[in-house]
């Protein structure tokens, strides 16, 4: 455990609060790693019902911390989130999503994998990956498609466009909107709705619903083995550099 990973129980419910918020809660490898053993404690305990996801301060996360993609590029080991998204996508109890503030990159591609998402007034959605020289992971070239359809999945992955919290929304990628002070007290009574549920019944139905999902699994491989070598990239050094130096990538600002 880690303090920029607070778990917090409330009867049938583990809250999971990403809490680094000086870095707009940019994931470390312990934070992924702290978000993958809770997933996994919420499924081992009976007692245990249903996860909520969220973020301290003005931001749910931006992402993947991008001094940890430059080590890694500089040949640091083997990639943070390795542990957390096999666990993310594999949970078996719901988890909901409860979205303040940006969620950049993987901040919104986690989010593919929530059962229920709630979202701040605040909450805007973008996956730079493109502009990073990456590619998208979690399952994301997968589902976003087939959730939003290939124009507007491209708009995102492609281009990088942000979605703000009402396009979300309409687009069925977040089922409520609610004003930023509210986010915390409508996310946690929909938590305790689904714990009051029979977890038996609750667990299976959504069991089914993700078997629809197809090759999933080899969908994440494929990006995996992309997004590695892509970090290792020139284009990707380039674009990691302009943001740790507070500058923009020197394609982006040529065009
Ligand atoms: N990795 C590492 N540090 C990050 C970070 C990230 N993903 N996101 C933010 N930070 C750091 C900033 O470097 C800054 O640190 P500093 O105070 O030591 O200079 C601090 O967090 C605050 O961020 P800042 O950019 O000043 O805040 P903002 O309110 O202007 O913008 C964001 C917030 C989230 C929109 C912006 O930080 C951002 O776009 N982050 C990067 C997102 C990204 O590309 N993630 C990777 C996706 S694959």
């Amino acid at each position: 455990m880690t303090d920029t990973v607070v778990l917090t129980r409330t009867d049938r419910v583990l809250e999971i609060r990403l809490n680094r918020p000086e870095k707009k809660n940019a994931l470390t490898r312990a934070m992924y790693d702290a978000m993958a053993d809770a997933f996994v404690q919420v499924d081992a305990d009976p007692t245990l019902r249903v996860a909520l996801l969220t973020g301290t301060g003005d931001s749910f996360t931006s992402g993947n911390d991008i001094a940890d993609f430059q080590a890694r590029a500089a040949g640091d080991g083997e990639g943070s989130a390795s542990r957390f998204l096999p666990a993310l996508a594999s949970m078996r109890k719901p988890l909901i999503g409860a979205v303040n503030g940006a969620a950049i990159g993987v901040g919104t591609t986690m989010l593919m994998h929530c059962d229920l998402i709630v979202a701040a007034r605040s909450a805007r959605f973008v996956m730079p990956f493109t502009s990073l020289g990456l590619v998208p992971e979690a399952g994301s070239s997968l589902l976003f498609p087939r959730l939003l359809g290939h124009q507007r999945a491209s708009a995102l992955l492609l281009l990088g466009e942000p979605l703000d919290a009402a396009t979300a929304h309409e687009w069925g990628f977040v089922n409520r909107v609610v004003e930023d002070a509210s986010l915390t007290q409508v996310a946690h009574e929909i938590a305790q709705r689904v714990a009051s549920l029979p977890p038996q019944a609750v667990q299976l139905t959504k069991q089914l619903m993700r078997h629809g999902e197809g090759d999933l699994a080899g969908r994440m491989t494929e990006e995996l083995a992309l997004f590695r070598e892509r970090v290792h990239s020139a284009e990707a050094a380039e674009a990691f550099r302009g943001f740790m130096e507070r500058r923009r990538p020197a394609d982006r600002s040529a065009g």
